[in-house]
């Protein structure tokens, strides 16, 4: 019988965050100083900005909340002209003037098997907890890659704070930074 589903998954989702030593990705007052280095790892590895402007470049599209969207509209813009959907209920078409935002409200599995994953290949969940909580409900997420600070903020924003449920994943690879944070990346 004929199966509409693609013979090899062509796209992969990627959620990556940055969190805390205690799993915390988000001060309550939003403040981001903890993001800043605050040590050495003399044995780390470091990237220049060349090789890490080559590595965003690998990335076709990144899908995020809408207050991670508001928060990074405050910040300043990380995201270039890389298309980027923004999940929310509400109308908030008129605080884009990016023609590479687009806004989708509805269902997560409609949203990446229907509209991301026949475009773009290699797709970037970057937050906030409450999206990436939901992508990883649905079985959405193909890898994490989890970028560890060198430091613990006692309270905040959990990214895995829902879990329901035990899941395991597979470990692929492991970088030290002289900074001092380490990228944990794992696979489904
Ligand atoms: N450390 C890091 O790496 C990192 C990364 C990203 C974000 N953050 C931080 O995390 C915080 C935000 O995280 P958060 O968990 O509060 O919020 P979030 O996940 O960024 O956004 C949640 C919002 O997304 C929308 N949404 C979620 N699922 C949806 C669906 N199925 N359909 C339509 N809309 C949907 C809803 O928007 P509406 O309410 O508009 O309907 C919901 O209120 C910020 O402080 C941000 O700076 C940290």
């Amino acid at each position: 019988m004929p199966s509409s589903e693609p013979k090899t998954k062509r796209s992969t989702v990627t959620l990556h965050m940055v969190s805390s030593l205690d799993g915390i990705i988000a001060r309550k007052d939003n403040s981001v100083s903890w993001l800043d280095s605050g040590s050495v790892y003399e044995a780390g590895v470091s990237i220049s900005e060349e090789e890490a402007a080559a590595f965003v470049k690998t990335i076709d599209c990144y899908v995020l909340g809408s207050r991670t969207y508001e928060h990074a509209l405050e910040l300043g813009w990380p995201y270039g002209d890389t298309p980027t959907v923004v999940t929310t209920n509400r109308d908030l078409k008129s605080t884009s003037t990016k023609k590479s935002v687009e806004f989708y409200s509805g269902d997560l599995k409609r949203l990446v098997d229907q509209i991301l994953a026949p475009r773009y290949r290699n797709i970037w969940l970057v937050g906030g907890a409450m999206l990436c909580q939901s992508f990883l409900e649905l079985g959405l997420v193909d890898e994490i890659r989890l970028t560890i600070a060198p430091v613990l903020l006692g309270e905040g924003l959990r990214l895995f704070g829902g879990s329901p449920t035990e899941d395991r994943w597979k470990l692929k690879n492991v970088v030290a930074y002289k900074n001092g944070f380490v990228e944990l990346s794992y696979s489904a």
